[in-house]
């Protein structure tokens, strides 16, 4: 959006300054996030469908990442989204969390969401009770030690826990409603493709910080979107946004949406 408002007050200012060198326009005195206050002077020169484009509500969603962090991939994305203005969620495996504990401080410290994707990304539905718990126990200790308190919410690996250990489960649980299968393709053109084709307002995409690959598509995903008006959340926002109130031991692929777990 404010891109938008940027070019439009580009275009517009060209006129009066043809010979001067461009100046960024002073945007400070609008709230161009959300629904945007845009002046009358500009919007009165508007067509009316341009007029209603930039109205529009934001549609918002949430990237998700897991199997990280990574210290040379994790970095680069969150350069990318701190560059971009983007909120992500990062599902991280406990057994990463040694070494890398300035990184999930930075997650923290610029506005990210850190979930628990278990210690050593087991599957779930068939370990014992026993190690359910621990494994969900173990990393929350080791991202409290990192991070200071918190609720990190669960991404169980593969997306699978069944019923029984979902109840062992404490807090909310996150699927994905978006799948472009990045571990697979190892391609950002083809990631970002599959994403593009499939994606709406309230979505949970996942992604996995782990590939470089997936780094270079996240970020040109949301370079794509947010020109589409797009804004990304963390996965608890998007909840805030819908007004759900997430359960614990609930798998949901999107917030008005929950995955059966059997
Ligand atoms: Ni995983």
């Amino acid at each position: 959006m404010k891109k938008i408002i940027c070019m439009l007050l580009a275009v517009m200012l060209l006129p009066v300054s043809a010979c001067a060198q461009p100046v960024e326009p002073d945007l400070s005195a609008y709230d161009t996030s959300g629904k945007a206050e845009i002046p009358m002077e500009i919007l009165g020169g508007l067509d009316q469908a341009t007029r209603e484009d930039l109205l529009e509500e934001p549609k918002y969603v949430a990237l998700t990442f897991d199997d990280g962090p990574r210290a040379d991939t994790t970095g680069r994305l969150l350069d990318g989204l701190l560059e971009r203005g983007a909120a992500a969620t990062f599902f991280v495996i406990g057994e990463q969390v040694p070494c890398n504990e300035d990184l999930l401080r930075r997650m923290r410290a610029e506005g990210h969401q850190i979930g628990n994707h278990t210690y050593s990304h087991v599957r779930l539905l068939k370990a014992e009770k026993d190690m359910v718990v621990e494994e969900v126990h173990k990393t929350e200790v080791l991202l409290k030690e990192a991070v200071g308190e918190g609720d990190f919410w669960l991404r169980p690996p593969y997306g699978l826990i069944g019923c029984e250990r979902s109840k062992l489960i404490k807090t909310p649980m996150i699927y994905w409603s978006v799948d472009p299968q990045d571990w697979k393709l190892l391609d950002k053109g083809k990631v970002v493709d599959a994403v593009l084709a499939a994606v709406q307002p309230g979505d949970i995409i996942l992604l996995h910080d782990f590939y470089s690959t997936s780094v270079d598509a996240a970020l040109e995903i949301i370079d794509r979107l947010q020109a589409d008006g797009y804004a990304f959340v963390t996965v608890e926002e998007l909840f805030r946004i819908q007004g759900v109130e997430p359960q614990e031991g609930t798998l949901y692929a999107r917030p008005d949406r929950v995955r059966e777990v059997k």
